[in-house]
């Protein structure tokens, strides 16, 4: 191989700021007006394929019952409908998501963070006690009762919980900054893993004895090792 010449290097330089850029965005920027997810492709990428550009039409921008209630019948008394490119095919590459929140009275949305988006709370009915917690070593706890109207905002990839401190039903909109913002609920993923997480890793981690930890998987239904 030629040693490479003074433009090559340049070409090269200017690649490697691109990469460095992506990696500290969240979704990446479009590089065209849109790109409807093609559900059915064969090819995975960095998000969802595109459909041809000129079959779109305004049905793959659009969608329908966000003013429907989740069923809040659960074991938290919460439940999210979100809003993501999966079901709102022209969102794709697009950055954002929305979500509807149903809290029953006294339903909580459990501690959780998203891996991929800031998360922008609006209550829409009720009264609503949420927070965030930050990164180690400070993880500094912020909380605020909020009420309709009120707007919260979680930081990206910050553990934050919502629960409603009234004894009637609670609403909640979220716009998030991801086409996909994924979830991690802090107890689904430590207790509640396919397979379980080993026993000597939870008692160690926790500080507690066994039976706590069977009493936690429990609550998923899971039966460790
Ligand atoms: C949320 O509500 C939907 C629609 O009622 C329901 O299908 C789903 O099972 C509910 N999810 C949970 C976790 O309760």
């Amino acid at each position: 191989m030629a040693p490479i010449c003074g433009v090559q290097f340049l070409v090269l330089l200017y690649a490697m700021a691109l990469v460095f850029q992506a990696a500290l965005a969240s979704d990446p920027s479009p590089v065209q007006d849109f790109c409807i997810a093609e559900k059915n492709s064969p090819v995975f990428i960095n998000g969802l394929a595109c459909k041809d550009p000129t079959l779109a039409t305004a049905a793959d921008f659009f969608f329908a019952g966000l003013d429907v209630p989740g069923n809040t019948m659960n074991r938290v008394g919460s439940n999210v409908t979100l809003v993501n490119a999966a079901v709102l095919p022209g969102l794709n590459t697009l950055g954002v998501s929305i979500a509807r929140i149903d809290y029953a009275p006294y339903g909580l949305n459990p501690p959780h963070t998203h891996p991929r988006a800031t998360e922008l709370l609006t209550v829409l009915e009720g009264t609503l006690y949420v927070g965030f917690v930050t990164s180690n070593p400070e993880n500094r706890l912020f909380v605020k009762t909020l009420r309709r109207g009120d707007v919260y905002v979680f930081p990206a990839g910050l553990v934050h919980f919502q629960f409603n401190v009234g004894n009637v039903d609670a609403v909640a909109i979220a716009a998030l900054s991801s086409q996909n913002p994924g979830v991690v609920t802090v107890a689904n993923a430590v207790f509640g893993t396919r397979p379980p997480v080993a026993e000597d890793v939870l008692t160690k981690a926790f500080g507690v004895d066994k039976g706590v930890i069977d009493e936690l998987r429990a609550q998923f239904n899971q039966v460790g090792s």
